[in-house]
């Protein structure tokens, strides 16, 4: 999620607003804005960049002592001058930014509507201003107290920072999930999501935790709880540099994406998955649900990593809902003349929502009267428009060229989506559903266990750096995921990789394995974990080196394999999932002890909006 800016004290807070948000621009953005209180609210925002919004101002009344600013990654309401933030409350006597996500705002909006509110914006955010402004309305016209008994209500993650004309001194904020910074200066305090806009004025910071409340004054930062019971503010003192900072203390965005990943997954699955329940919530499922299931074939488009993902779907769709798949190259199937029926199922998944190929396959398709769902990370995108429906992955922005986190991401959404629909077909049996709603939502805790095991392959990545070529071998569902391995590791350390069903072998690619070839397996326990045995004997019985990822109840393949990466058990279906982490981090690591520029490699670009 984005970017949060607030100042309150004796400088011009235009400047400091602004420069703030250009240190949060890291984190991505769609739109950006900011509200100065003189004498009365002015607020100005823009879909765009941060410059875009500067251009907007110029020659507008940016005065002022206390502002807030923010820089949007849409999550309710696509990209637009409207929805972006700050909000005004309906009375316009209050603004309000935010960087979160509301599950409950439908709800809370049912109510508002019923009490005749109006909305300007399609945001999940300005449906929780003006509930805060029902209730200021109703008590007295005390803000912190509204805020305060609103978000007793507010089901999601949020960091929500308000201005009240009234109160030209004063800001209030507070956060559940989404994180916010405090800065303590002299006289004068400094509110941002993370440390980046605050460190040049001061390095004396408190960290709001979670149901927290601050009033924020010039000369005064008092925190609460949701009871109403002060709280002491914690000062630390700021001990990273900037560029640190920008990267949450890693070095590269693609090692802090990877890390992101339990709590990205997690998002991705909150407020749709409930496995003690046993129910998938999926809008732009369910308003489709019965083409999906009546659908006679589904085609799945994408590129590069995001192909990779619609490979693993092939597999779970058409062993959990019984629909044939078949996965095309977006590049491919443009230029191709394909045959597309009407009532097919496209899924086209795409992190950015702009790659070039994928959408004139989108168009292509729809011609020939396909329905398309669009499995997206950036709300918004050109994909999730032309789209007839779809799921957003809610990875965040994802800065580091090769995708980590938004392929889990999807593959999350994809897991949800299959199984969403089997059980509606009854194509598994209710108990089979229930475990595999329970294994998925076990996997964000997995991952932070895989994550603890860095350092052990940072020293396998060691061994294998100066390799020339590489092999990664999987079956099953874990084919995928040999291809995905093999990419990361071609784009990120431009060793020339490649993955291969692990049976392939035996027809061809086994000529090249000699005693200077790394072969990478994913050998967690499945169906094939036996014949991937015999494929690892083979490499070995050719001099091959092995590198393993195993269970931890694997006493076999430790004996044979040079280096084992130990994970936690999952059903086969969800273990794709788990089993890219450490392949992520062995490319990782291998591109860093090469002097690769990870985040940015040779000749790549994040989203490739040409053909
Ligand atoms: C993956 O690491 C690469 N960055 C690339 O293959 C990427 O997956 C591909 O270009 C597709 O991008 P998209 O998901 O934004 O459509
Ligand atoms: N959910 C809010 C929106 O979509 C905030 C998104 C963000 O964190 O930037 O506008």
């Amino acid at each position: 999620m984005c970017g949060i800016v607030g100042y309150v004290g004796p400088r011009q807070a235009y400047p400091v607003i602004i420069k703030g948000l250009q240190r949060l621009e890291y984190r991505g953005y769609d739109s950006a804005g900011i509200a100065i209180i003189n004498g009365k609210i002015n607020l100005y925002k823009k879909q765009g960049k941060v410059a875009d919004l500067e251009e907007f101002v110029i020659g507008k009344n940016v005065q002022g002592h206390t502002a807030i600013g923010h820089t949007r990654w849409a999550t309710h309401g696509e990209p637009s001058d409207r929805n972006a933030h700050p909000h005004l409350s309906r009375s316009g006597e209050i603004a309000m930014i935010h960087n979160g996500i509301i599950e409950n705002y439908i709800s809370l909006k049912e109510e508002l509507t019923n009490k005749g509110y109006t909305f300007k914006s399609d945001t999940d955010t300005e449906v929780l201003l003006n509930f805060i402004e029902d209730i200021y309305i109703n008590n007295g016209g005390n803000l912190e107290e509204a805020v305060r008994i609103a978000l007793k209500r507010v089901v999601g993650a949020y960091c929500i920072l308000l201005i009240e004309q009234k109160n030209p001194e004063t800001i209030i904020a507070a956060r559940k999930g989404s994180p916010l910074v405090i800065g303590i200066g002299k006289n004068e305090h400094f509110l941002a999501s993370d440390a980046s806009p605050i460190i040049e004025y001061t390095k004396e910071v408190v960290y709001v935790n979670d149901y927290e409340i601050a009033i924020v004054r010039p000369d005064e930062l008092t925190l609460k709880n949701l009871g109403n019971e002060k709280q002491t503010p914690f000062i630390t003192e700021l001990d990273l540099e900037l560029d640190a900072i920008e990267k949450s203390g890693y070095d590269h965005f693609m090692l802090k994406e990877i890390f992101e990943q339990p709590k990205t997954i997690f998002d991705c699955l909150r407020g749709r998955l409930n496995a003690e329940k046993g129910y998938i919530n999926l809008s732009g499922v369910e308003k489709y649900l019965d083409e999906i299931s009546n659908a006679p074939r589904i085609i799945i488009i994408a590129c590069g990593t995001s192909w990779h993902a619609g490979l693993v779907a092939e597999y779970i769709i058409e062993e959990t809902c019984r629909i044939p798949v078949e996965v095309e190259y977006a590049s491919e199937f443009r230029y191709r003349n394909p045959i597309v029926n009407k009532g097919d199922m496209m899924i086209a998944i795409s992190q950015s929502g702009e790659t070039a190929d994928t959408i004139v396959a989108i168009e292509k398709a729809k011609e020939q009267g396909a329905i398309i769902m669009g499995i997206v990370n950036v709300v918004g995108s050109s994909i999730a428009r032309i789209s007839h429906t779809g799921v957003y992955t809610h990875a965040g922005p994802e800065i580091g060229v090769a995708s980590t986190k938004a392929f889990t991401g999807q593959l999350a959404a994809l897991m949800m989506i299959a199984f969403k629909i089997a059980f509606y077909k009854q194509t598994i049996s209710e108990e089979r559903y229930l475990h595999l709603c329970n294994e998925l939502s076990l996997v964000p805790e997995k991952a932070e266990i895989i994550l603890q095991q860095n350092d052990s392959i940072r020293l396998i990545a060691e061994a294998l750096k100066d390799s020339s070529n590489a092999l990664f071998l999987g079956r099953g569902y874990n084919f995928p995921i040999a291809l995905e391995g093999a990419l990361k590791l071609k784009e990120i350390s431009y060793i020339h990789a490649e993955g291969y069903p692990a049976a392939e072998m035996k027809h061809g690619p086994i000529a090249l394995v000699d005693e200077n070839l790394p072969v990478v397996f994913i050998a967690t326990k499945d169906v094939y974990h036996e014949k991937i045995i015999s494929n690892i004997q083979e490499i070995k019985a050719r001099k091959g080196k092995v590198i393993a990822v195993i269970n931890e109840n694997d006493t076999v393949t430790p004996k044979l394999a040079d280096h084992v990466i130990v994970i936690p058990e999952a059903d086969e279906i969800i273990a794709p999932i788990l089993n890219v982490i450490p392949l992520q981090l062995l490319s990782y690591h291998i591109g860093i002890a090469r002097g690769c520029n990870v985040d940015m490699p040779r000749n790549l670009a994040k989203s490739v909006t040409v053909e």
